[in-house]
């Protein structure tokens, strides 16, 4: 009797899963839950295109913009002593810096990369830097 039970909710799971398991209409899905190898281990590429041997490529200007310092005493020393080997974008593209970091980073550039400032200069351009560029003080 056990037996004769169990097999009735065997066949009970089996018709109720049945729409489950049909066919779908969608590509690659043979079944619910099952993907078609098909395209397993093939990489698909475009035809080859023939392209005219007059054609005329126009490629736009490279975008250069860099940002505008912030107007403020010390901006022109910074232009010139920074420049000098990167654009200013990368003082405008850093996040607002803390004021000591700002202090790191232009002895980081004269102790690690040569900057040439001079001693009475250094000080002010680290001012400009944390007049403008800090969390407290950016607004541009
Ligand atoms: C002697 C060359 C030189 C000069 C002058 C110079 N830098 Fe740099 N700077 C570098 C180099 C090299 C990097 C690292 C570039 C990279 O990683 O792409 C750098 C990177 C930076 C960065 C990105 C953060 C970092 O630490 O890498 C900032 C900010 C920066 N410089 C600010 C300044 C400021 C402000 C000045 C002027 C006070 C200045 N730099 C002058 C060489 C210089």
């Amino acid at each position: 009797m056990k037996k004769i039970i169990c097999v009735l909710i065997g066949l009970l799971v089996i018709a109720l899963n049945k729409p489950l398991l049909a066919k779908t209409g969608l590509p690659g899905l043979v079944r619910s839950g099952q993907y078609s190898k098909g395209i397993l281990h093939s990489i698909i590429q475009p035809d080859f295109i023939q392209q005219s041997l007059d054609s005329i490529y126009n490629v736009g200007p490279y975008p250069l913009y860099t940002p505008e310092l912030t107007p403020g005493e010390g901006r022109e020393i910074i232009q010139g002593y920074c420049d000098l080997c990167h654009s200013v974008t990368y003082i405008t593209m850093q996040p607002p810096l803390p004021a000591a970091t700002w202090e790191d980073e232009v002895y980081k550039m004269i102790n690690t990369y040569g900057a040439l400032i001079p001693e009475d200069e250094i000080k002010k351009v680290i001012t400009y830097l944390q007049a403008h560029y800090t969390p407290e003080t950016r607004n541009q």
